[in-house]
């Protein structure tokens, strides 16, 4: 089959593992026989240099006319270590989301067996974990009204949900617990926030129609310590914007390493993926960087694509670099041996190739 995928490197070590991504989706597409059509388009901090726009309109029309949307990451010191900078490269991250309503964001968390030991915390907490998170995208705080007093001395940033903002996320969480252990937890902070309170709300209501699966609600705070207490009483976390992003970071920490977790930001006509890292600029250039975030990412597009054995395929090949320890040095093995982020990228698509001869 033909898709075409508009392909958004953006800032620091985003190019590079988002070529790795390629590879692997190169290697899918000719043992599947199928034809990927790349279209590259900028964002971010690169796009600020040459345009003046973190997400120039050319961008926003490729990713419109594409089939689905690979991204690898965004940011830049420059802007870090300068807090109000009114042009930012997160700027066309988040209006890249809202434009295309990408509302759905699905953050799976899983402990490895083979990185287990990567992970600080204790093997027998955290083996066997298996979580995704659904972070509400395009709502909340991120894109609440913000405003700064004439005097500088007062900031404001507005927190609205409505019931169909909550409803639709709510009921895709719910459609993946039944496909997994039927189990949601709504993490939010109800016993404060008129928000979270409508989320409790609305979400017991949408509950009632999913009888197989069973609802827990955790404040916040609690969630936070339960993550890296307990976290294998999780299945689907169903959460809104900054709770996902905060709770999200920490999951990380189970599976050994943040340049692991993989994402889907889901909306009703458009789909992108990307590495939840960010872009990692004491990295960029130096092919140390870890790219299985952004080759799994390439997975769940293929899944959102419909191809489901192209994407086993890669979780496979993934599979296979973290046993015979073919990895970059933030998950290196036993013997201290560490492959460049090319390397990796190299042995995931050579895998996927060779397997297929295999069968
Ligand atoms: C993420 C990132 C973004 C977010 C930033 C880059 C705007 O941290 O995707 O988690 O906060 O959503
Ligand atoms: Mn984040």
């Amino acid at each position: 089959m033909k898709f075409t995928i508009a392909v958004i490197p953006g800032d620091g070590i985003g190019p590079e593992v988002t070529n790795q991504a390629k590879k692997a989706l190169n290697a899918v597409a000719d043992t599947y026989n199928h034809v990927f059509l790349y279209k590259e388009a900028q964002m971010g901090a690169c796009a600020i240099d040459e345009t003046g726009n973190p997400l120039p309109e050319e961008t926003l029309n490729i990713c419109k006319k594409s089939d689905a949307i690979l991204f690898g990451a965004i940011g830049d010191p420059k802007y870090d270590n300068n807090p109000t900078a009114t042009v930012r490269p997160e700027q066309g991250l988040l209006r890249l989301r809202k434009e295309l309503g990408l509302y759905c964001n699905v953050r799976p968390v899983k402990a490895y067996d083979q990185l287990i030991a990567n992970s600080p915390l204790k093997e027998e907490i955290i083996k066997g974990t298996d979580i995704a998170i659904f972070r509400e995208l395009t709502g909340g705080i991120y894109f609440g009204i913000k405003e700064l007093s004439d005097d500088k001395q007062v900031a404001f940033d507005g927190c609205s949900y409505s019931v169909e903002e909550i409803s639709r996320i709510t009921h895709l969480a719910f459609q993946a617990a039944q496909n997994r252990r039927k189990k949601v937890t709504l993490v939010d902070k109800a016993n404060v926030l008129e928000t979270s309170r409508l989320w409790r709300k609305t979400v017991t209501e949408i509950a009632k129609k999913y009888k197989d699966v069973s609802l827990e609600f955790l404040f916040v705070d609690n969630a936070a310590m339960q993550m890296i207490l307990n976290p294998k009483q999780f299945d689907v976390i169903l959460t809104e914007n900054l709770f996902g992003d905060i709770i999200s970071d920490e999951a990380s920490v189970i599976g050994g390493s943040i340049g692991l977790l993989a994402s889907s930001s889901i909306g009703d006509k458009s789909a992108l993926f990307e590495p939840i890292h960010g872009s990692f600029p004491q990295a960029k250039g130096k092919d140390v960087a870890n790219p299985l975030a952004s080759i799994l990412s390439a997975a769940m597009l293929l899944e959102h694509l419909g191809l489901h054995e192209e994407a086993e395929a890669i979780e496979r090949a993934v599979e296979k670099s973290l046993v015979l320890g073919i990895t970059t040095e933030d998950i290196k093995n036993k013997s201290n041996f560490s492959a460049s982020t090319s390397k990796v990228g190299d042995f995931i698509a050579d895998y996927i190739s060779n397997q297929e001869d295999s069968n």
